[in-house]
C-alpha cells in the first residue's frame, strides 16, 4: 500500500485528480470506478477544471459507480446517480450511456447487480477505483463484516452509516434501509485503487485499514490484499498512523 499524506483536501484532492486525469490521456477508453460522498466532490471539481481549461477528453471514457441507495428515484436529489451528474458528469464530455450507476429500482435486484457484474467485465475491468472510506472502515456501502470475497449486492445499511448519511435528507426516517453496493471482491479486482480520507473523523479508520490487521470488521483492511493501492489523506485523517508516510507518490520521486 502506498500512503500519501497531503498538507490539506485541496493539495488530496488534486493530487487524486492528476492521476485520474494521467490514465484518462494514456488510455482514451479507460473504465473508471466511482464514488459518491463528500470526500471525491474537490476531485470532480479538478477534473472539470482540466476538461474546461486544459481539454482533458471525457469522450471515449467509461464509468461505473460503487453504490446506490433501493428505493430512490434517480431524480431524486440524494439519490447517487443525481449525485454524479451534479458534481461531475453534466460538467465534462462524458456520454451519458457511458457512465453507470446500479440501479435502486431495478425489480429483480438480484438479476441487475450479476448484470453489473458483466458489464464490468465486457468492458475489460475497472482500471482505477476511487473510494471514500467511512468513520467504521466500510467502503461502498460494504459495512463492517462483509465478506471480503463479496460481489456485487444489496446490503443493509447500518444504523451509523444512516446515522451519518442523515445530514443529507429531511430527517433519519427517509434515509434508505438498503443500498446495492459493489462487494470487496469486486474492489479487489479492479487494476488500481485510489482511497481518498480528510478529516480527523477519519482517522481510526485509516488506522485500522493501513496498519491493522485484515479483517471483515475493517472492510478497507481488504485492500491490504490487493496489489496497487494508493491512499491519499490529509494531515488529520493520518494523525493515527504510526508510520511515516511521504507527500508525494513514488512515482514524482521516481522521475
Ligand atoms: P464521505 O463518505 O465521503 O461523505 O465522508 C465516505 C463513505 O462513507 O464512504
Amino acid at each position: 500500500m502506498e500512503v500519501i499524506v497531503k498538507e490539506n483536501y485541496e493539495q488530496m484532492s488534486r493530487l487524486a485528480a492528476e492521476m485520474i486525469a494521467d490514465l484518462v490521456r494514456s488510455k482514451p477508453r479507460s473504465v473508471l470506478g466511482l464514488a459518491t460522498g463528500s470526500t471525491p466532490v474537490g476531485t470532480y471539481k479538478e477534473l472539470i477544471r482540466m476538461h474546461k481549461e486544459d481539454g482533458l477528453d471525457f469522450d471515449q471514457v467509461v464509468t461505473f459507480n460503487l453504490d446506490e441507495y433501493v428505493g430512490l428515484p434517480t431524480t431524486h436529489t440524494e439519490s447517487y446517480r443525481y449525485f454524479m451528474n451534479d458534481n461531475l458528469f453534466n460538467h465534462i464530455n462524458i456520454r451519458k450511456e457511458n457512465t453507470h450507476v446500479p440501479d435502486g429500482l431495478a425489480k429483480d435486484v438480484t438479476a441487475s447487480c450479476t448484470e453489473y457484474e458483466r458489464m464490468m467485465v465486457e468492458h475489460g475491468g475497472i482500471d482505477v477505483q476511487l473510494l471514500g472510506i467511512g468513520g467504521n472502515g466500510h467502503i461502498g456501502f460494504d459495512e463492517p463484516g462483509s465478506s471480503l470475497a463479496s460481489r456485487t449486492r444489496v446490503k443493509t445499511l447500518t444504523k451509523e452509516t444512516r446515522e451519518d448519511n442523515s445530514r443529507f435528507f429531511a430527517s433519519i426516517d427517509e434515509v434508505p434501509k438498503y443500498a446495492i453496493t459493489m462487494g470487496i471482491g469486486t474492489i479487489l479486482d479492479t487494476r488500481r485503487v485510489i482511497l481518498l480520507a480528510n478529516k480527523e473523523s477519519k482517522a481510526d479508520a485509516i488506522s485500522a485499514a493501513v496498519e491493522g490487521p485484515i479483517t471483515a470488521m475493517c472492510p478497507a483492511s481488504a485492500l491490504q490484499l490487493h496489489p496497487a493501492v494508493t491512499i491519499i489523506t490529509d494531515k488529520a485523517a493520518a494523525s493515527k498512523l504510526t508510520g511515516n508516510y511521504p507527500a508525494e507518490p513514488h512515482r514524482l520521486i521516481l522521475k
